[in-house]
């Protein structure tokens, strides 16, 4: 800023056939004030706010795509949580009689692995439009075939019938759920008995991305849980056999638990 302040400073010197430095210095200073730093700091700082105010626009793409906004979100999301899908999705065996879940399924990326490891139907559900529709293109041959199913709908509200699923999967999804405990509930009551609910999450309280990652989780929605609350959470929602494996050096964290025999 100070650069141009100088030469404009010169420049209108120069105009006004007055030494190059007249406007420099007292007493016209409050002049120099009000002509060039005041108007040159409001159109910075405007400029910050609307650069702020993009980035925040954009960021909640990331927690509610939108249908044409949303989608190059949706791309990088599929690409970027790829390798962090498979890790957790090692964690258990998927029986090939498995009718399986993948709530807040984004770009549908899980939803085409998760077909590939059951001959059984395979649903997804999102609140947002634009991660149904991408999700929907993504595995447009299994839905045609019925083999896939996605629905817009919330975790709050899942729009299935009691004990349905052997498998619920949730990927960087759980720090956007409005009621954690009722959310995980919820999908308990989907889940058939000794059914697995497999939550998986980049980050997480202590994790090795933790404090960046929780920062903008922050200003998104709820921040990351550690591992105990993350243990707490499955007790409170009544899971069992609850068990946690973390990947220290990648911050991620995979948490399952299973709706107990009736
Ligand atoms: C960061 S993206 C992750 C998408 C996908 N699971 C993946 O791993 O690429 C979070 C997704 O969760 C969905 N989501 C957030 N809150 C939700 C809610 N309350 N109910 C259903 N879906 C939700 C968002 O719409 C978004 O598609």
């Amino acid at each position: 800023m100070l650069p141009f302040f100088h030469w404009d400073c010169r420049c209108l010197a120069l105009t006004k056939g007055l030494p190059q430095d007249t406007f420099m210095y007292p007493p016209d200073c409050t002049m120099n004030f009000v002509m060039f730093v005041l108007p040159l700091a409001l159109w910075s700082g405007l400029r910050i706010i609307v650069g702020l105010t993009l980035a925040f626009c954009l960021m909640r793409q990331v927690r509610k795509p939108s249908r044409w906004l949303g989608r190059p979100f949706l791309w990088m999301m599929n690409k970027s949580h790829s390798a962090l899908t498979d890790w957790g999705l090692q964690r258990l065996k998927v029986g090939k009689d498995f009718t399986v879940l993948d709530v807040g399924c984004g770009g549908g990326r899980t939803i085409q692995k998760l077909a590939t490891m059951t001959n059984r139907k395979v649903y997804g559900a999102d609140y947002a439009a634009g991660s149904v529709v991408e999700s929907t293109a993504k595995n447009a041959e299994l839905v045609a075939t019925g083999r896939v199913a996605v629905v817009r709908a919330s975790v709050s509200a899942l729009p299935f019938c009691d004990s349905m699923f052997d498998l619920v999967t949730a990927i960087e999804t759980q720090y956007y759920w409005p009621d954690l405990v009722n959310d995980m509930k919820e999908i308990r009551r989907v889940l058939k008995p000794g059914g697995t609910l497999l939550v998986i999450a980049e980050a997480y309280k202590y994790g090795g991305n933790a404090r960046a990652h929780d920062a903008l989780v922050k200003l998104l929605g709820k921040g990351c849980m550690s591992v105990t609350e993350h243990r707490e959470l499955c007790a409170k929602a009544e899971y069992t056999d609850i068990e946690i494996r973390e990947e220290r050096k990648r911050g991620w964290i995979c948490v399952m638990g299973r709706k107990a025999e009736a």
